[in-house]
């Protein structure tokens, strides 16, 4: 059995389509979701498949150990970030060498970096008239958007696209891949 731990910001539908993906594979647990909003919808759906959460701030992630103490104590073979805003500070990263993966709502490396998430990639790729937009999953390094490529895929930006309608064709996208990539990521680690 393979571990895994997702980060959350916010909704968690992509949260929720890996935890549906793994359910009854009997190949992948996710162990715990970690979130740093108590608001946030992630947390109910974690809560209605029985999963662990945890919610942290600012203080636990970056000014002490805590949540690096939480991860080693749980030892996950990936840590999952799907729709988590903050950068993962680098004890975090040191500790989990190619082991952290993030999904990003864009063909990077156009339209990343700090502040570049959700609806704001969707507007800033409509607002620069692309033709086509996706999906990127790649590995986590001290920068934002920045680690090494692992999955790119596309769809096409139509003329009456809005943000919203954007959205909802990259979260298709997200669905479709992200829990298989997942999937191969832990049988073939790097
Ligand atoms: C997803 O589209 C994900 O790619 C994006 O946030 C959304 C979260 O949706 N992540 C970023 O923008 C990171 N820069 P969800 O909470 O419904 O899974």
């Amino acid at each position: 059995m393979r571990d895994i731990v997702i980060f959350v910001s916010g909704s968690g539908s992509n949260m929720q389509r890996i935890v549906e993906y793994f359910r009854g594979r009997g190949q992948v647990c996710v162990a715990k979701v970690f979130c740093n909003r108590p608001d946030a919808l992630a947390l109910k759906r974690a809560e209605q498949f029985g999963i662990p959460t945890a919610v942290f701030g600012k203080d636990a992630l970056y000014r002490s150990d805590a949540v690096l103490c939480a991860l080693q104590s749980l030892s996950p073979d990936l840590i999952v970030l799907a729709g988590f805003l903050w950068k993962i500070p680098e004890n975090i990263i040191h500790a989990f060498p190619g082991k952290i993966v993030n999904i990003h709502p864009a063909l990077l490396p156009r339209y990343g970096g700090k502040g570049m998430y959700g609806e704001h990639v969707h507007r800033a790729v409509l607002a620069h008239g692309d033709t086509e937009s996706g999906i990127t999953i790649h590995y986590v390094n001290e920068n934002y958007d920045e680690g090494d490529i692992i999955f790119q895929a596309k769809c096409c930006v139509d003329r009456e696209d809005t943000p919203d309608t954007l959205a909802k064709k990259i979260h298709a996208l997200e669905y479709e891949h992200f829990p298989a990539v997942i999937e191969k990521l832990l049988i073939i680690p790097k």
